[in-house]
């Protein structure tokens, strides 16, 4: 059961707020006046789990609400609900640490997940097994789903490895399924009570990432306006998961060695030691073996990671799994989006199948939900799917007169099929191109020379070790 504060003074719709949560689920407490909180939530403070506060209050103002919260407990989630869009009130809240900052009318879907999120039902990283939703709604999501001897014996891995501390280390291409391998192994861990949280190390600038991994001090840096607490604090006795950590800077690849090592750290500007117990999992599309040659991996950290690997190969290379995905995302779509589909036309299934998904489990996800977007009956066709659809594979190009201007020509290319790009890319499209682009490049000079790595890796002005390390990681045969 959660407890949830509710400040507004518009009782109609707190009275409709409150009503969209299952009362098994979440207790409520109302109050309509901004004045009382502060003494409600220091006499409730272990209790409570989150606040909601209406943003004009008659005797105060709702940030001033959040402020006070904040000083009592500062790691309580507190929703900041405006009665009007103001970008200015918006980042005062998000400055101050509201949780959320919502605008009213709110969409009432997303409101309700923003709240289970808040209230720990489903943390950042994904859902825990505290969750008390239907069951077969939390399957539907978290489920490992594969019947591939590779999925069997990952998913036996994950099994045998949860129970115990060790540091993980998840590798393969993107959209394989690392975060939700990741998020299997804290389910199934003694920590699953507790918090599971995910850092994008490839996300942020190193100070950035430094404090969103350590917290910082107030003033530690420009625009360090509070005191924050890092992922690796908010996540004790729980499971921190750092994802793309290959791309993490070798500074801060330092101070994460240090936590593994010695459980320790400081906030940044802080001087305070600060000791911790969380279980790191982290996890990379990129070869760190090669990053440890260029020089860009730390050596010592790659085996305090890599205590147990996990190694997700890409799809196509597990292709047995792909009929038993294709029922679950129908199933699951069909609920998200109302629809009734049944299933997917013969043609359809075996060009699914014959197709070599270099964006993986994600790419195929995100074509069958187009393709039950778009479905005009009740059996998917294969022009349903984006990846078989009638201008995806009608491109014509123009390369007349460019001579060896390859950058307009590589514009004109992408050009046409820059809005599956977009579509598909789920903000990485640079990496999806990057990549793309290198195996292209690989494959053909491959060809050209008859498969001779010699000539291959010197036409290309790259070394015979980088040339293999390429055709392993991509596959290329
Ligand atoms: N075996 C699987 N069963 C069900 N869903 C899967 C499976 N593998 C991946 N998915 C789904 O595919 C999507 C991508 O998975 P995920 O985010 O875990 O990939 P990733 O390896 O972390 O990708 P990236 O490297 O791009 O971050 C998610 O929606 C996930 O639920
Ligand atoms: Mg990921």
């Amino acid at each position: 059961m959660k407890n949830v504060l509710l400040v507004d003074d518009d009782l109609e719709l707190s009275k409709s707020v409150i009503d969209l949560f299952d009362p098994n689920k979440y207790s409520f407490h109302h109050l309509n006046d901004g004045q009382a909180t502060t003494g409600y939530v220091s006499q409730n403070r272990d209790d409570l789990d989150l606040v909601m506060v209406d943003v004009n209050l008659p005797s105060c103002s709702g940030l001033d609400i959040l402020r006070n919260i904040k000083e009592i407990k500062e790691n309580l989630p507190v929703i900041v609900i405006s009665g009007f869009i103001s970008t200015e009130n918006a980042m005062e809240a998000m400055r101050e640490g509201a949780y959320e900052y919502i605008t009213k009318p709110f969409e009432v879907k997303q409101f309700i997940e923003t709240v289970n999120k808040a209230c720990g039902y489903a943390q950042d990283i994904g859902r825990s097994n505290t969750i008390t939703g239907s069951a077969e709604d939390e399957l539907a999501s978290d489920e490992i789903i594969g019947q591939s001897p590779e999925i069997v014996e990952i998913a036996k891995l994950i099994g045998q490895v949860a129970k115990t501390d060790a540091a993980i280390l998840i590798f393969g291409e993107s959209g394989t399924g690392k975060e939700l391998v990741a998020r299997a192994i804290h389910r199934n861990s003694r920590r699953r009570e507790n918090i599971q949280l995910s850092v994008n190390c490839a996300a942020l600038s190193d100070t950035l990432l430094e404090s969103e991994l350590f917290g910082h001090e107030k003033g530690a840096f420009t625009g360090a306006y509070f005191k924050r607490i890092g992922k690796f604090e908010q996540c004790h006795r729980g499971t921190i998961f750092l994802d793309e950590i290959g791309d993490m800077s070798m500074l801060t690849q330092g101070k994460v060695l240090r936590v593994l090592q010695e459980k320790q750290f400081e906030r940044l500007g802080g001087n305070e030691t600060i000791k911790v117990d969380s279980r790191v999992i982290a996890a990379t599309n990129k070869s760190l073996v090669q990053s440890m040659k260029d020089g860009s991996f730390r050596v010592d950290l790659f085996y305090r990671l890599k205590v147990v690997t996990i190694y997700i190969p890409p799809l196509r290379e597990r292709k047995e799994d792909i009929p038993l995905l294709l029922d679950n995302f129908i199933h699951r779509y069909n609920r998200l989006l109302e629809k009734n589909i049944s299933s997917v036309s013969k043609k359809a299934k075996a060009l699914l199948q014959k197709h070599i998904w270099p964006g993986n489990v994600r790419e195929l996800e995100n074509n069958v939900h187009t393709a039950m977007v778009m479905a005009k009956s009740d059996v998917l066709q294969p022009e349903d799917f984006p990846v078989f659809s009638e201008d995806s594979n009608k491109v014509e190009i123009d390369l007349e007169g460019l001579q060896d201007n390859y950058t307009e020509m590589f514009a004109r290319l992408i050009d046409p099929i820059f809005p599956k790009l977009i579509a598909n890319g789920e903000g990485r499209v640079y990496h999806v191109m990057q990549s793309s682009m290198e195996k292209a490049l690989i494959s053909s000079c491959l060809k050209h020379f008859n498969s001779n790595q010699v000539k291959a890796s010197e036409m290309l002005g790259i070394s015979r070790n980088t040339l293999r390390d390429r055709i392993s990681k991509y596959g290329i045969y």
